[in-house]
């Protein structure tokens, strides 16, 4: 594909850990819908939340919210389970991506087994997909994984950039390199491709220039950078560094 010929490479921004800051507390501030509010204003194509298990970030009331206040889509990133499944039909967002979840990690560690876990997903991306929620799994770039993907039905996959984004020194390139072949892969097997997981500023880069990347999710440095500089001037400088390598 030529890069110039990529309509616009979205960035979803993840607002969750604006929720971690209020729960610090326990009060209503700071509030994740301001927020989501704010990043639209700043430029965001999307708002991305995650409504764990144990409601450690997002709360059901901040869902509830976030569904009746926001213009951008919203994307719920869930577990795949059935009480999240019937919240997920009960919002209707416009995307859910399924997301592997174990309460004890600090964040999403790994990818979903989509190849392992065939028949406990399957049911699941079709009720989703009935109810024209548009559905994205969360798969570390291996390409069992993403055939995995394309055979459950999903339209969506969300690579895993975590690996990428701790990486140092040689590691750098060959993870990129397993981004970079894996994408070319989804793509390939008709799948829309998105990344996400520990992207900053620094590393960005040479995941906005993959032109087989449509969609981009990031939370975390957003929200720590929001801290500095305010959140709309990070999302802006985000967007910036993006678009410079897209
Ligand atoms: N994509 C998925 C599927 C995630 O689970 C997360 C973390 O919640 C992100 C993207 C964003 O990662 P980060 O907060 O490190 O930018």
């Amino acid at each position: 594909m030529n890069p110039k010929l990529r309509p616009h490479l979205r960035l979803g921004v993840n607002i969750d850990h604006v929720a971690t800051i209020r729960n610090a507390r326990g009060g209503l501030h700071p509030d994740p819908v301001r927020a989501a509010l704010l990043a639209a204003e700043a430029g965001a194509d999307g708002i991305t939340a995650h409504l764990r298990e144990d409601r450690r970030h997002i709360t059901d009331d901040d869902l509830d919210r976030l569904v009746g206040s926001i213009s951008l889509p919203l994307n719920l990133e869930m577990a795949a389970t059935d009480e999240m499944l019937a919240i997920a039909l009960a919002h209707r967002p416009h995307a859910a991506c399924i997301v592997p979840e174990r309460r004890a990690e600090r964040t999403t560690e790994g990818g979903l087994d989509a190849a392992g876990q065939h028949n406990t997903l399957a049911p699941i991306v079709a009720r989703l997909k009935a109810a024209g929620i548009r559905v994205s799994l969360f798969v570390a770039p291996e390409m069992h994984q993403l055939d995995a993907a394309a055979r459950l039905g999903a339209p969506v996959v969300e690579l895993h950039t975590g690996p990428y984004s701790h990486a140092e020194g040689d590691q750098v390139a060959v993870q990129l390199e397993r981004l970079r072949i894996a994408a070319e892969h989804g793509v390939g097997l008709g799948l829309e491709m998105h990344a996400g997981h520990g992207l900053t500023f620094d590393n960005v880069g040479p995941i906005a220039a993959m032109p087989q990347i449509a969609e981009l999710n990031i939370g975390h440095f957003l929200i720590g950078e929001a801290v500095f500089t305010g959140l709309g001037p990070a999302i802006a400088r985000m967007r910036a560094a993006m678009d410079a390598s897209g």
